[in-house]
């Protein structure tokens, strides 16, 4: 059977989490390809809410296998924080999570070179996270990083410390105050738990359950237009967030990609620093934020908030060859009088229908048309029928102007209020 990719197609939490969880029942594996502790990946069901940040959402579901593969960046720390809170929920971790020998080890020097970068940057950071994300990748890329099969071996302290000294000296030129003694306990204690998990070589694992019918979803983290490659540079995070970054994320051979379902909000979120056309920085911006409670599931920040924007999405499909897209928060835009979609952008007098090189110092003014917005509240909807029209026919217009079909519509958070449009075929 071939690796079906989840992953969202904007600026990050589209609701990638409560997706996994829902389509998780109809796979043997769940697997996380990318990204680190920067994900907050939100799950509800039976009036409980979960953030997930490492360990994939399929792992409240029974009998699935969950794999954390090669390119995630883990912290010991997170880890075991989310280890904890499941283990209260009894999910039985030591038969249900696999993590990949080959992912990398977030140290809490990474912590602190991020942090005293970002304070580098001044006016112009980016908003990280602060988890240490682009350090520890940084490390990955130039051949300095720790990873998972390291805690194996009898020289991981010295492979640590060496690792930890080179930060040091870094943290030393950039006169940045640090106190790592309070980070290095717990940092162990994670270490600790972390050798009473499952590590294993995770590309082979899931090309043997490839080969033997599995059906694998693979996760992920971010969104396509924080991609290293293809997002808004230098704005954007440091993997690759899109489709082929589960093939390097997995060892998946890019053969073996199924279905590419694409998550997007009925609108555009983000937060942190860096370009957004469609931002609303008025009272619709923050009747957005108030209706749709976009506050970060990791950090806590009040996420930017406009209307949806179609070149940026397109772009999206494009990248990631998305075979099915799936709305979600459409339950936010219910009492709208209006809703505007962005078609094209404005940049230097010129009418562009796609996503240009440059929209981090060029002025991008977006076009807009106006649909007629539903009064009907979404949130106990569960056919299709009941759909208010303004609704059906924003959902008509959309697959229109984007070519995919809208398989699923969310309708709020809860795993319940999800309908599907389609029968999805998976495999
Ligand atoms: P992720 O990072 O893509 O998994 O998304 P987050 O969990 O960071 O953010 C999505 C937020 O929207 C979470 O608080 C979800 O509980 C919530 N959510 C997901 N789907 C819906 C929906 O259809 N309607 C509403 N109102 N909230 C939703
Ligand atoms: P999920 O998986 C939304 C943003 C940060 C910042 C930029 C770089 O929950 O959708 P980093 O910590 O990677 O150095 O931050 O990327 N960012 C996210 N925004 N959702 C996320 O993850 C994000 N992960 C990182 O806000 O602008
Ligand atoms: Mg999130």
């Amino acid at each position: 059977m071939s690796v079906d990719v989840l992953l969202g197609l904007q600026w990050g939490d589209e609701g990638k989490g409560k997706i996994v969880d829902v389509l998780t029942p109809e796979y043997n594996v769940v697997a996380r390809f990318q990204g680190g502790p920067n994900a907050g990946h939100t799950l509800e069901f039976e009036g409980i809410k979960h953030v997930l940040h490492t360990i994939p959402s399929g792992i409240f579901r029974k009998g699935i296998t969950n794999i954390v593969g090669n390119g995630v960046v883990i912290d010991p720390v997170t880890l075991k924080k989310e280890i904890d809170a499941l283990k209260k929920m009894n999910v039985d971790i030591n038969a249900t999570l696999y993590i990949s020998r080959k992912a990398h080890i977030i140290i809490p020097t990474h912590r602190l070179l991020d942090a005293a970068s970002e304070s580098l940057k001044g006016k112009e950071k980016i908003g990280s996270t602060l988890r240490g994300i682009g350090p520890t990748y940084m490390d990955k890329t130039g051949r300095n990083g720790l990873r998972v099969g390291d805690i194996e071996s009898s020289d991981f302290l010295n492979r640590y410390e060496k690792l930890k000294n080179k930060h040091l000296q870094l943290l030393g030129q950039m006169e940045f105050d640090q106190d790592l003694s309070q980070l290095e306990g717990p940092f162990f204690e994670g270490i600790e738990l972390m050798r009473t998990l499952n590590f294993i070589d995770s590309e082979h694992f899931i090309n043997k359950s490839i080969q033997s019918n599995k059906a694998i979803l693979a996760e992920g983290a971010q969104g396509s237009l924080l991609d290293i490659d293809f997002g808004s540079y230098p704005f954007v995070t440091s993997s690759n967030t899109i489709t082929a970054g589960a093939c390097t994320g997995l060892g998946v051979a890019p053969k073996h990609i199924g279905k590419v379902f694409g998550i997007f909000k009925a609108y555009c979120t983000r937060v942190g620093s860096g370009p957004f056309p469609t931002e609303l920085s008025d009272a619709t911006g923050e009747e957005l934020r108030k209706a749709g409670n976009e506050f970060g599931a990791t950090t806590g920040r009040p996420r930017r908030c406009g209307w949806l924007d179609l070149p940026a999405l397109k772009y999206s499909i494009m990248i990631n060859g998305v075979t099915d897209l799936i709305m979600m928060k459409s339950d936010v835009l219910s009492g709208f009088k209006s809703i505007k979609v962005c078609t094209h952008y404005e940049i230097n007098g010129e009418k562009l229908d796609y996503m240009p090189f440059d929209i981090v110092n060029e002025t991008v003014t977006p076009i807009y048309i106006e649909l007629p917005g539903w009064q009907k509240d979404l949130t106990g909807i569960v056919n299709e029928k009941d759909f208010p029209d303004e609704l059906a026919r924003y959902i008509t217009y959309l697959e229109k102007e984007l070519n995919v079909p809208i398989s699923i519509v969310s309708v709020g958070p809860d795993r319940k209020q999800t309908i599907r449009r389609m029968d999805l075929v998976i495999n």
